[in-house]
């Protein structure tokens, strides 16, 4: 049989350059204070992940690095943008709260109409697009009162999934969309990549009634940040170290394109955590 036919969209994404990146506090088990981070290597391996994206015709729009924000290169977690509507971010630690007025203030000036959020919620950190459903993780950071609301805002339904691993403690450290585009089978067909173990029992039934064409990647020691990647619909960003991940990838007709972030892994996050989408209105 041979390998699906997969087809690039273009994406317009939010970045934004680790010029302050270091870890000076510990608010997952990735980071520890006492290893020395090197802000430089973080700032070329970023801009290698910037460039890549442009080289594929991605739209790259910058936010201003704020000094003392140590985690702001991960904007992911600044809000979640569905149809030029930008749900700003409540950060669960405190260390992170001063960047949710930036990225809103951003939103606005950018032409997104900004919802303010009422519950705890770390963005697209954990909440995903697939089609016209959000997965929404819970757990550790964003709490599941959240849900109904995230609903509320986007009219779109929500899968709540419990995450069970603190090494894994946004929901996309655990899972990675491939194919958000409806297909013929509907939206519970989209392909979706996840590692089963990161997600408590009934969530793991959830995702094999829904997603049956899923990648399923087993269970590491130690943790693996390799599903912290993106898809355009085609090219895959990827760890390079991610063979198992990417051999299964290319299986599917799709394209990694490896990009090393492994700086960036000494706070918790690699490609997809730099990244948030940015998804204007829909004609
Ligand atoms: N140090 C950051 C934190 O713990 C890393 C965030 C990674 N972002 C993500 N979307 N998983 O908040």
């Amino acid at each position: 049989m041979s390998a699906p036919q997969r087809i690039q969209q273009h994406r317009r994404y939010l970045m934004c350059r680790p010029d302050h990146f270091t870890v000076s506090y510990q608010i997952n088990p990735w980071m520890h204070p006492t290893h020395p981070t090197d802000t430089a290597r973080a700032v070329r391996q970023w801009q290698t992940l910037y460039d890549t994206y442009r080289a594929l015709g991605h739209q790259v729009d910058l936010i201003e690095p704020i000094p003392g924000l140590n985690d702001m290169v991960y904007t992911a977690n600044g809000g979640l943008v569905i149809d030029g509507v930008a749900l700003g971010a409540r950060f669960r630690v405190r260390q992170r709260r001063g960047e949710e007025g930036p990225f809103r203030e951003w939103f606005a000036t950018h032409g997104f109409r900004v919802v303010a959020p009422i519950a705890t919620q770390e963005g697209e950190g954990d909440l995903m697009l697939v089609g016209d459903t959000i997965l929404a993780g819970h757990g550790f950071r964003s709490e599941l009162a959240s849900n109904s609301e995230v609903a509320g805002v986007f009219g779109l339904e929500v899968v709540s999934l419990c995450l069970i691993n603190p090494a894994y403690y946004h929901l996309d450290t655990a899972l990675c969309v491939l194919d958000p585009v409806q297909g013929p089978g509907g939206v519970d067909r989209a392909n979706i990549a996840y590692r089963p173990a990161a997600f408590d029992a009934p969530s793991r039934a959830v995702l094999a009634e829904r997603f049956p064409d899923a990648i399923r990647l087993p269970a590491t020691e130690p943790e693996s940040l390799d599903l912290n990647a993106l898809s355009d619909g085609r090219n895959v960003f990827i760890a390079p170290y991610a063979d198992n991940f990417a051999a299964q990838l290319r299986e599917r007709g799709y394209h990694p394109v490896p990009v090393d972030m492994s700086e960036l892994h000494l706070g918790g996050g690699g490609i997809k955590c730099c990244t948030l989408e940015l998804r204007g209105a829909r004609s």
